[in-house]
């Protein structure tokens, strides 16, 4: 891992390169250890990063899936959504596991406040699209960024003003009229009293400030990125995507921090493809393969529990992705998943009418299950990962093998 931290240099960033669910909690838990700060920047508790250590499994909302290193400082960013009770819920979880998170917490003032109502509202919007629904995750997502980009947000910096009812009473106002949703106003309230009560001290005015303050002192960050780039709202698969920016400019952007201070980008791809509601999907196996996928990948969703859509690999994705985001290398995930594949098919282009041409690679009916160094692997698992990482053109140097912490290949440059 030495000669990877190097690389990666004192601010890296942890992006999805698919349609989320890639494993970015994976690599972001095993990178924690090293870095001194943890950021989230966008999004809120439409993520679900779920970590395995010592058998037990614990899912990361809204907290930085790093967040189990006692020693790493977790901040949340100006570009998040938070729904207090799932973050206090969140805390309270980790705290009764041993992990004590309110002493290093720093919540950004400027973060929006996702509401009960607009979790009912992002419901009542996907039913009104009826046969057209986006299938979000009904976290409230979309409204509290509607909100947010109508300047009516309630933001963490709000919570102790003493205007806060009025200011609910306003957005419930609207919500009611536009929508038909009722809010309820008091246990609304109820939650900004318990969450300032636990949260409160948390707060902070300018986590851009923050965070160049902590980079100027040497300290290393790492941003995990939630969702990814292919549900970006700019520059993925519109409208099939989520209501943030996910990329690393849309990171940097939800921190106030630089583009130039970010030295390097993990871009995190599975050795397959997976994608959680609607939208276009050009590999998507409806048929046995996407079934044993899914079977052996686990592929349910850790938010929703919604069986995922699987699929094989998309060169021309990850091509772009990667590049979009700067990627200066690759963490392929699960590649355990694909052992028992007689011939593995990867998207080699797509045509104009969206359907898939693809490349066939020979399967290697072995185990790599918890391998740890690239020369165990099969040869046919390693033709595949080089073949890809060649059309791609950014170096795969992590490669995982299966849920634990230490089922990681670490490949030397
Ligand atoms: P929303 O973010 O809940 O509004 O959902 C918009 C789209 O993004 C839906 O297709 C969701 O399934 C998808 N999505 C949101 N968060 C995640 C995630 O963490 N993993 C995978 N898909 C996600």
């Amino acid at each position: 891992m030495q000669s990877i931290l190097k690389e990666l240099g004192q601010v890296t960033a942890v992006i999805g390169a698919q349609w989320g669910d890639e494993g970015k909690g994976k690599i972001t838990d095993i990178l924690g250890q090293y870095f001194s700060i943890m950021a989230r920047a966008c999004s809120g508790a439409n993520a679900g990063h779920t970590i395995v250590v010592n058998g037990q499994k614990y899912v990361f909302r809204l907290l930085p899936a790093g967040s189990l290193h006692q020693n790493v400082s977790i901040v949340l960013g100006a570009g998040m959504v938070i729904h207090l009770p799932t973050l206090l819920q969140e805390i309270a979880q980790l705290e009764q596991h041993g992990f004590p998170i309110i002493h290093r917490l720093k919540i950004s003032a400027a973060a929006h406040v996702v509401l009960d109502a607009h979790q009912a509202m992002d419901a009542a919007i996907e039913e009104q699209r009826g046969s057209s629904s986006i299938g979000t995750t009904k976290r409230g997502i979309g409204p509290a960024y509607m909100d947010k980009a109508a300047r009516r947000g309630l933001r963490i910096g709000d919570l102790d003003h003493p205007d806060c009812r009025t200011k609910l009473a306003a957005t419930a106002a609207f919500m009611q009229k536009a929508f038909g949703v009722t809010m309820d106003i008091d246990t609304e309230l109820r939650h900004i009293m318990d969450a300032l009560r636990v949260i409160g001290s948390c707060v902070i005015s300018d986590v851009s400030e923050e965070l160049l303050c902590a980079h100027a002192k040497k300290q290393s960050i790492i941003i995990e990125g939630a969702q990814a780039a292919l549900l970006d709202i700019d520059h993925g698969t519109y409208p099939y995507v989520t209501s943030s920016a996910t990329t690393s400019a849309g990171a940097l952007q939800g921190l106030g921090l630089p583009p130039m201070i970010l030295n390097s980008c993990i871009g995190v791809a599975k050795a397959y493809c997976t994608r959680v509601g609607a939208g276009e999907f050009p590999s998507e196996d409806h048929g046995e393969a996407g079934e044993r996928l899914r079977k052996r990948g686990g592929e349910f969703g850790s938010v929703t529990g919604r069986p995922r859509r699987c699929g094989w690999f998309s060169i021309p994705d990850v091509r772009r992705t990667a590049r979009m985001n700067g990627c200066t290398m690759i963490n392929l995930t699960k590649l355990d998943v694909l052992d028992t594949e007689h011939t593995i098919p990867v998207v080699s282009s797509v045509a104009k009418d969206g359907t898939a041409n693809y490349t066939e690679f020979p399967g290697w009916n072995a185990s790599t299950s918890g391998m740890k160094t690239w020369d165990s692997l099969p040869p046919n698992a390693r033709h595949y990962i080089e073949s890809i990482e060649r059309e791609i053109g950014v170096p795969i140097r992590l490669i995982g093998t299966g849920p634990g912490r230490d089922d990681m290949i670490v490949r030397a440059a």
